[in-house]
């Protein structure tokens, strides 16, 4: 099986790396900006034509997300138009997509986990682009798997464990937020899931939610750090609106994942499990 990984120097890409690694049956080949700017239509079509993939997983994106307020036009051209350009290529060449997309589609105003066809409703622009990067994919490309996710962190790039981190051994006390909800997750629980979808016998295109298992604010996510981390920085609770930045985020943006396990069977680790393993990769 051949398969394609854009935007692959990002968090999700290197464990994706790591966990494609592991087998044999994949010739998988490696691609970041340099290799293939999806920006770029002409080479995007024929990187695609040339290669003859069997699935193409678009892990490029514009992720600044307090950037992206003013920087909107770059966002919306790797965010949407490029997947635009992925899915006529992906299309016109009978390539599977699995395309990753975000929680900021919703407002965060629900008091229950968030499906699939709940309406969305970005509150930024990041939130924004990455809406209209769905629909651009799902209506040039039928061959088209979105999975939003949330809160991603692992032992690549730079993340909110990585600066929780840094933060410990620079200060004595630090002010979290405590009233926005979500799910912690662990890139390379969603590489292995990226993975199980394109191992399964069933194909079923359509957008479904991954995250770790469980909810938390991010006041709880680093207390967690700090306690696996052994860390003895003091964490206080704060509200959203006394750490004001310049794009809104959902304060509740719990992701139900009954769609993923019960189409692919996919395992969902809790997300203070896969927490520990990030930190001891970490060295914690
Ligand atoms: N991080 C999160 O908390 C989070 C939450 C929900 C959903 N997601 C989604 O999950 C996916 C993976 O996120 P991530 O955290 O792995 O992102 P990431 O670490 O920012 O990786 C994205 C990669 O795409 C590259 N890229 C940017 N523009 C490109 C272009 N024109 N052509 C090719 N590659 C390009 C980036 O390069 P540069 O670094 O040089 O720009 C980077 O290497 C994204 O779709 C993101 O929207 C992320």
């Amino acid at each position: 099986m051949k398969i394609l990984v854009t935007g692959s120097h990002g968090q999700l890409g290197n464990c994706i790396r790591k966990v494609f690694s592991g087998d044999a049956d994949l010739d998988v080949v490696y691609t970041d900006v340099e290799e293939l700017d999806i920006t770029d239509r002409e080479e995007v079509d024929h990187f695609i034509r040339e290669n003859k993939f069997d699935f193409i997983v678009n892990c490029a994106a514009y992720t600044a997300v307090d950037r992206a307020e003013t920087d909107d036009l770059k966002a919306a051209a790797i965010n949407t138009v490029a997947v635009g350009y992925i899915a006529q290529a992906a299309s016109r060449h009978r390539v599977k997509v699995i395309h990753i997309s975000t929680d900021y589609v919703f407002n965060g105003e629900s008091f229950r986990p968030y499906e699939e066809n709940d309406e969305p409703y970005p509150r930024s622009i990041y939130g924004r682009t990455k809406l209209e990067g769905e629909g651009i994919l799902t209506s040039f490309c039928q061959d088209a798997l979105i999975i939003r996710t949330a809160w991603l962190y692992s032992e690549f790039g730079s993340n909110f464990v990585k600066t929780m981190l840094r933060l410990s051994s620079e200060r004595d006390s630090i002010n979290v937020v405590a009233d926005q909800i979500g799910s912690p997750t662990y890139a390379g629980d969603l590489a292995e899931a990226v993975h199980d979808i394109i191992k399964h016998k069933k194909w079923l295109p359509g957008i479904y939610h991954f995250t770790n298992e469980g909810v938390a604010s991010w006041f709880d996510f680093t207390k967690a750090i700090f306690e696996i981390a052994g860390k003895k920085t003091k964490v206080n609770p704060i509200p959203t609106s006394q750490y004001p930045t310049p794009a809104k985020r959902p304060l509740y943006s719990v992701l139900s994942k009954m769609k993923i396990k019960n189409t692919y069977g996919v395992n969902i680790p809790y997300w203070r499990d896969s927490l520990k393993k990030c930190l001891s990769i970490l060295g914690e």
